[in-house]
């Protein structure tokens, strides 16, 4: 099955509205048409309806970081999907290893979230990978399949086959020190086994599967050429409009 390549920024907590709106005028009308490469950025929610609105019938989405399970309610601070979803933002990133380490998100309130972005018509992007330490001890299989197996629970097969997994291993974010494009590309088939063995060999060719993990214009091109890498999560080299716009380019 041939995937469509997906190329994302994760702005985490960067840039100020002025700067994301000269980013958009930008970069917007730029990029490649969605059926040959799908590019996003995903953004900090104070960020989003600028972005939006200033990409509006163009090719470039744009996604959220994070949201909270429910529809609306007393959740002081939180982000709601359905409003997400109502303001034209189509993807969203769930799991991501800083949402697990610093604010304690676990694979049970990753996998609440995951279910309530497909029913507010988002599609998320579910991070998973292991510490350092973790990969050093070998663990990096089992840290994978475990994290999957619950932040995917309860999803139908036609959302499975919507969904976004990125393979972010922790020690290779922000550090300059990217993952080998075969430790990447072992890990990535790693997550398709497992999305097979939890629904079917259909469901898991249908799957996009991200790495992240200092990705940059040099080498982006090494993980594109594997055959389980369907894209990649992007932080640092997301920032700037000329890397950006590279990164996408690179894929094509
Ligand atoms: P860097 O590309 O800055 O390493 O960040 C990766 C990341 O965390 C994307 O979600």
């Amino acid at each position: 099955m041939s995937r469509i390549p997906f190329i994302a920024g994760n702005w985490k907590m960067n840039l100020t509205v002025k700067e994301a709106r000269e980013f958009a005028k930008e970069v917007a009308t730029k990029v490649p048409a969605a059926s040959s490469v799908e590019s996003a950025i995903c953004a900090p929610a104070t960020h989003l309806e600028a972005l939006v609105e200033l990409t509006k019938g163009s090719e470039l989405a744009i996604g959220a970081e994070n949201c909270h399970f429910e529809k609306s309610g007393a959740f002081t601070g939180e982000t709601s999907p359905y409003v997400l979803n109502d303001l034209g933002v189509k993807y969203v990133i769930l799991g991501h290893s800083e949402r697990r380490e610093y604010f304690g998100e676990t694979d049970e309130l990753i996998n609440k979230k995951t279910i309530a972005a497909f029913e507010n018509g988002l599609v998320p992007i579910v991070c998973c990978g292991e510490t350092l330490e973790e990969y050093e001890a070998g663990k990096a299989v089992e840290v994978i399949t475990s994290q999957l197996r619950v932040d995917l629970a309860g999803l139908t097969k036609e959302q499975a086959e919507k969904l976004v997994v990125a393979y972010e291993p922790i020690w290779a974010i922000g550090t300059g020190k990217s993952a080998d494009s075969s430790t990447a590309e072992a890990c990535c088939q790693l997550v398709r086994e497992t999305v097979c063995g939890l629904y079917d060999e259909t469901t898991a060719q249908a799957v996009r599967i991200q790495y992240g993990g200092s990705v940059k214009p040099t080498n982006i091109k090494e993980y594109m050429a594997c055959e389980d890498i369907d894209g990649a999560l992007i932080g640092g080299a997301s920032l700037k409009e000329d890397s950006f716009k590279e990164l996408i380019m690179a894929t094509k």
